[in-house]
């Protein structure tokens, strides 16, 4: 079994599963794409969620793949594991199999037995099987249906042996397979106790409740089978390592580390290094390839700490310039064929991290500042503070574990009670975020019939007569699901209709619609329809904002081609909003975009709208044809095996599920307002058509006329007429400078001339008033000059200078700063210097004369 390859044992375990009429669905992406619930896609079932709950129905009732995963937030979270042990990872591939309402536990268990025993041959004997505390079934089943060893079947209770998908979500009692790879065989004692020689491999959920907010289950319609086995440990055990790193998918990553670091990870005395580095640039790798960024908040926010915390493990390997970028390249080599999106991504994915990582260094070096000032501080105590250690985690993204390492090097050590308690109170923190985004959907419903689809008209039309089939209401919103319907639910970016909806003799306004699994919800104010028991309903959407949110959708298609023509082929849509005043498009390109750029794309969508070219809608086509035909899918999106292409001749097409113009001339007119950076590697375009573009041009046609007008000149003469009254504006303003200033010495050389005597030398104090634009400091230089020998003090509005010549401060020990102090206190003021030269402010204005004759007593 040693020679097994990983790439091998991936494919028997999905060809074993479809010789038993499985069918193999592709991973979703690492970032869920309709989940608010999800930071990552934490688990093969994720994408299965809607199916599982009842919500959703496919054409098959039995599934296989295998997932990319993440956990590194949430429910799942193995983060600190990470590197210190071989065996958990925040990036890793979960192999599944699934039944939804098809078969259950029997199936489940003894498939997973035969696969492992029969096929790969596994020894039985080093094999356990756990089940939750009170699933006699189970137990049964693995008695009767295997031929596991009675001693070997293990009871657990809910920690162990209940799996959850996270707060909320389907759930169910579980049966795991570990193993024991002690030396001895005698590890059964071992299981679920976090010793890394008896490992989990495989988890069979057996899902039959949904978890709800307040924490109850309900019973789900059917029973479903979802099981998942880590990828990365059945090869470590199959080719017979001592350590997930050791297999043959993670050397070409730890042989580019090693050729970074020059240095071996063999024998290393910081291997957890390397394995930090090797793990976590598979999660950045998979995630920013999946549409994520490094950012502030939420999701960015975690990718952020993962590559921080690679860069600091970095320079416990000596590398202090970025070079995790540099690791793109060996995932892909490692990776790229089994998930060829990374290779599509790599050029993007490597300026990202390189990005961050260029940022990071900046931080990390003010981090260690802040480090050294909280020990400073410390005086003789030997303890860092838990706030501290979080305050470096939070605000520098100092990992736990490197502070730790930093403070042991100084003979410290770190506060780790006072540090969870700040972690736990934070984790709270952005839970009750996270929850703050979820829709009314766990909602209990009034169901009115056993319909579970609402059918889509409104590609075709934008009325019809349905069936109310469910609702739902508060008392302030109500909710109501109807059999069909033309209202578009948002998805994919365009936001969700608006228009009226009549049951009975009530008419009511929908609001908004939005979708839950096959369900299109529409939302209302509560509105009182007694009893709402027939369900007929006539619906309405409203036509301008239905066409002026499809003149965006398709101007949003126009605009991804040009930007591909003009600004090259590593263009990828990475957000869209799609309203009816206005389209927001978020892609990824490291560059600002040139003004020049700018009028090259406008230009060629306004030609492709002149060109008035067709929709081509192919609805509902396999998903292979519709890759034939050449059209853009989205990596941050899941599909499934039918799709709908929107194709403008050749110059659009793109995997879209939204509703567009018929002809690309009825966007009438196209302009950008703005672009922007969101993130490193991801700029921000926004723009108008139709009617507000038109208005918008409009608009600035009239701005122009005015200044035509007022400059008296063509259009074409604007700038350069306007260049010219600037640079005559500016030498005007020079040459008043110098006049004010020339007014400003005559008034000086008066005050010099008209000087009192004082103590033998010249004392000059009087108030100035000082034209705009000519400072202080350096009339006060000038007056110094003037004096030759003596004191000066200018008082000029609320401030003054004071000034003593060279030979006083030599010979009388005068001192201009001094002084100033002393004189500028009499006014409630304060200030200081040079002994030359000083300045105060002064508060009190009604002083100002005391403070002038302040100076011929003070200089005595
Ligand atoms: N959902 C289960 C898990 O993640 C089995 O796939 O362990």
């Amino acid at each position: 079994m040693t020679n097994i390859s990983s790439k091998e044992i991936r494919k028997q375990f999905i060809e074993f599963f479809e010789s038993k009429g499985h069918k193999f669905v592709p991973s979703a992406p690492v970032v869920p794409a309709d989940d608010p619930t999800l930071l990552f896609t934490n688990a093969g079932m994720n994408q299965f969620k809607p199916i599982f709950l009842g919500v959703e129905k496919r054409d098959y009732t039995r599934a296989v793949n295998s997932q990319k995963c993440i956990r590194v937030s949430g429910k799942h979270n193995d983060l600190e594991e990470v590197g210190h042990d071989t065996y958990h990872h925040t990036f890793f591939e979960m192999l599944g199999n699934w039944s939804f309402g098809d078969y259950y536990k029997s199936e489940a268990i003894a498939w997973a037995w035969e696969l492992f025993t029969s096929v790969w041959k596994l020894p039985k004997d080093r094999l356990y099987a756990t089940v939750y505390k009170s699933d006699e079934e189970a137990v049964e089943l693995w008695t009767r249906g295997t031929d596991i060893d009675p001693s070997h079947i293990l009871r657990f209770s809910e920690k162990d042996n209940f799996w959850e998908m996270g707060d909320t979500g389907p759930c169910g009692p579980c049966s795991e397979i570990h193993i024991d790879l002690t030396a001895t065989g005698n590890g059964g004692k071992l299981v679920n106790s976090g010793n890394p020689e008896v490992i989990e491999l495989w988890n069979l959920v057996f899902i039959q409740f949904n978890r709800n907010a307040d924490r109850t289950l309900t019973e789900l319609p059917a029973k479903h089978v979802d099981t998942g086995a880590g990828f990365e440990r059945v090869a470590r055990v199959l080719q017979g390592k001592s350590s997930n790193y050791d297999i043959d998918l993670f050397a070409e990553i730890i042989a580019g580390i090693e050729r970074e670091v020059k240095s071996k990870y063999a024998g290393h005395p910081s291997p957890e290094a390397f394995r930090v580095i090797a793990d976590h640039i598979r999660m950045l790798t998979f995630s920013i390839t999946d549409s994520a960024i490094p950012g502030n908040d939420g999701r960015g926010y975690v990718l952020r700490r993962i590559l921080r915390r690679a860069a600091m493990y970095g320079r416990k390997l000596n590398m202090h310039e970025p070079f995790i970028y540099k690791l793109v390249g060996d995932v892909v080599t490692a990776m790229g064929d089994a998930f060829p999106e990374i290779k599509a991504r790599r050029e993007f994915v490597e300026k990202t991290i390189r990005n961050e990582e260029e940022g990071f260094n900046k931080t990390l070096d003010r981090g260690i500042e802040l480090f050294d000032d909280i020990v400073k501080k410390m005086g003789s105590d030997k303890r860092i503070s838990g706030p501290d250690v979080f305050k470096l985690y939070d605000t520098f993204g100092f990992p736990a574990d490197m502070t730790r390492v930093m403070a042991t090097e100084r003979g410290l050590d770190i506060d780790e009670e006072k540090f969870e308690e700040e972690m736990a109170a934070q984790k709270k923190r952005s839970r009750e975020e996270g929850k703050k985004i979820f829709i009314n959907k766990d909602v209990k419903w009034i169901n009115l019939s056993k319909d579970q689809k609402t059918a889509f008209l409104g590609y075709d039309t934008l009325e019809s007569s349905s069936k109310l089939i469910k609702y739902y209401r508060t008392g302030e919103v109500m909710q109501l699901v109807f059999d069909q319907t033309p209202f578009y639910a948002e998805s994919g970016g365009q936001v969700g209709d608006q228009g009226f909806a009549r049951i009975g003799d009530r008419s009511f306004e929908i609001w908004d619609t939005q979708k839950n699994g096959d369900h299109v919800i529409h939302y209302a104010d509560d509105v009182e329809i007694i009893e709402i028991s027939e369900g007929g309903a006539a619906l309405q959407v409203s036509p301008n904002h239905r066409l002026s949110t499809i003149k965006n959708h398709t101007a949003t298609h126009l605009l991804h081609s040009a930007l591909r023509l003009v600004l090259g082929t590593h263009v990828h849509q990475a957000g869209s909003v799609v309203e009816p005043y206005r389209l927001r498009f978020d892609f990824s390109h490291n560059d600002k975009i040139s003004a020049d750029e700018i009028y090259r794309i406008e230009s060629m969508v306004q030609e492709k709208i002149f060109e008035n070219i067709t929709l081509q809608h192919h609805r509902n086509i396999p998903i292979a044809e519709a890759k034939k035909l050449g059209a853009l899918s989205f990596f941050g999106d899941k599909y499934g095996d039918f799709v709908n292409i929107v194709q403008f001749g050749e110059y659009s097409k793109e995997f879209c599920g939204g509703v567009h113009v018929p002809f690309t001339g009825r966007i009438g007119f196209f302009k950008i307002v703005s672009e922007s950076s969101v993130a490193s590697g991801v700029r921000r375009i926004e723009a108008i058509t139709g009617s507000i573009a038109e208005e918008f041009f409009r608009e600035e046609s009239r701005i122009t006329e005015k200044i035509r007008h007022t400059l008296n000149c063509k259009s074409g003469e604007i700038a350069h007429k306007i260049d010219h009254l600037l640079s005559d504006k500016k030498l005007l303003e020079k040459e008043l400078t110098e006049l004010r200033l020339q007014s400003v010495t005559a008034k000086l050389d008066e005050l010099v001339s008209s000087a009192r005597e004082s103590a033998g030398f010249k004392v000059v104090s009087a108030k100035l008033d000082l034209p705009p634009g000519v400072d202080l400091r350096s009339v006060g230089d000038s007056l110094r000059e003037k004096l030759r020998t003596g004191v000066g003090l200018l008082v000029s509005d609320l401030q003054m200078v004071c000034v003593v010549t060279d030979d006083l401060i030599r010979d009388k020990k005068l001192n201009a700063g001094s002084l100033v102090k002393e004189i500028a206190k009499i006014a409630g003021g304060s200030g200081g210097g040079k002994p030359h030269l000083a300045t105060a402010g002064i508060r009190d204005i009604s002083k100002v004369s005391e403070v002038i004759n302040a100076v011929y007593n003070l200089v005595k």
